[in-house]
């Protein structure tokens, strides 16, 4: 197939690019480079050794779009772009609103235009809010919750259903994401954040690196087995072939389908930060924080439906998500800049 990837020069996205062409798909990125680099489009094409179609464009500018869509034949849509930050979008609830939101009704509105009603979006774990209960399956309630970026993520998931009962010629597939980490194996890939990290991952990888001098543990008093927060890492490769058989269940009359993608397993912060020790060899300073604002204790997935319905299910453990965060970090101390 032929595939739309808006964000596909963004961590997710462009791991799920190279995914896509290992399994025969012909990904064509959009991305306007808001929160990403060139650099990781080129290694996409040089780890796959295949031509990836670029348009350097926002998804907001409508007659971009349409311009993409007369040139390319598309067969579906994989919807990455958006912002993520939650503490900034905190701060910036209008520009979220209208780059998530504004974003994705533009997109679709061209999609219908040009008949390509095929749409896998990325949702997430956020839309739990503080879970009803864990391990949280996809008929779990929709949360409290407590951020504008979170509320994005809530509030499409609602627009493309409507979307749907409005013409049920649409295919839509939400995947809820929980929490992504890890590089892809050959260390050209990864996660490459600007300015100091928000997500436990990417701030550990900066300590072992020595850019930063220490973690920040945000509270060790939650009710888990160490006190610290405790989450569903799931491999980012493993999260990108999961887009590739949600593609599957794109097929004709198949409404709206949700699933949740993780590996049905809960970690502790000071789990992972053992973990990411043993990968890189060192032991890594850290200091017990104050809670963080909206954080939740605890929030892992059910992920039997993806397996049911998609054939899928994440392999990686943490000790390789772990290896293959700190061969991308150890191999791009400044990630794709300068590259
Ligand atoms: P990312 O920031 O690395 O990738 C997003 C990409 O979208 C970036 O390359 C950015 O430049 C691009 N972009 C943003 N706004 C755009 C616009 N208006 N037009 C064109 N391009 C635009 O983030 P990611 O971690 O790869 O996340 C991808 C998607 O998955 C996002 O929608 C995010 O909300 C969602 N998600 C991420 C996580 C996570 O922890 N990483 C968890 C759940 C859901
Ligand atoms: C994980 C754990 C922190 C940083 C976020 C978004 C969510 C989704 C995934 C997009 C928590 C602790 C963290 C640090 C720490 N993204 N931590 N010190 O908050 O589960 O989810 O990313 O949809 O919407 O909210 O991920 O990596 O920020 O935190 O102790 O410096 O690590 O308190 O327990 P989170 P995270």
């Amino acid at each position: 197939m032929r595939i739309l990837v808006t964000g596909g020069a963004g961590y997710i996205g462009s791991h799920t690019c190279v995914e896509l062409i290992h399994a025969g798909h012909q990904p064509i990125i959009i991305d306007n480079l808001s929160n990403s680099n060139i650099e990781a489009v080129r290694r996409v094409k040089a780890l796959t050794k295949q031509s990836v179609p670029f348009y350097e464009a926002d998804i907001r500018d409508h007659s971009m779009l349409e311009r993409i869509f007369q040139t390319e034949s598309i067969d579906a849509v994989i919807h990455f772009a958006g912002w993520k930050a939650v503490g900034e979008s905190v701060q910036k609830p209008l520009e979220y609103y209208h780059n998530n939101i504004t974003g994705t009704l533009v997109l679709c509105d061209v999609m219908r235009t040009y008949g390509v009603k095929n749409l896998i979006f990325s949702s997430s774990a956020t839309v739990y809010g503080e879970p009803a209960f864990v391990p949280i399956t996809e008929e779990c309630p929709k949360g409290k919750i407590s951020n504008p970026y979170g509320q994005t993520k809530a509030m499409l998931e609602q627009i493309l259903t409507d979307l749907y009962v409005a013409d049920p010629e649409w295919n839509i597939v939400l995947l809820r994401y929980f929490n992504p980490i890890g590089a892809n194996e050959s260390g050209q890939l990864g996660e490459d954040p600007r300015g100091i990290p928000n997500n436990l991952v990417p701030y550990i990888a900066k300590v072992a690196i020595g850019a930063l001098p220490a973690l920040g543990v945000f509270g060790n008093d939650y009710p888990t087995k160490d006190g610290t927060g405790v989450r569903d890492y799931i491999h980012v490769v493993d999260l990108a072939k999961g887009h590739v058989q949600a593609l599957k269940k794109l097929e004709p009359n198949s409404g709206v389908n949700i699933y949740n993608l993780g590996t049905g397993n809960g970690y502790s912060v000071l789990e992972v930060l053992h973990a990411y020790e043993k990968a890189c060899g060192k032991t890594l300073p850290y200091e017990i924080k104050p809670r963080r604002s909206g954080d939740i204790a605890i929030c892992y997935c059910d992920a039997s439906r993806a397996k049911e319905e998609l054939g899928w299910k994440a392999e990686k453990t943490l000790e390789e998500m772990c290896i293959d965060s700190w061969r991308w970090q150890s191999m791009n101390p400044n990630g794709y800049v300068g590259a």
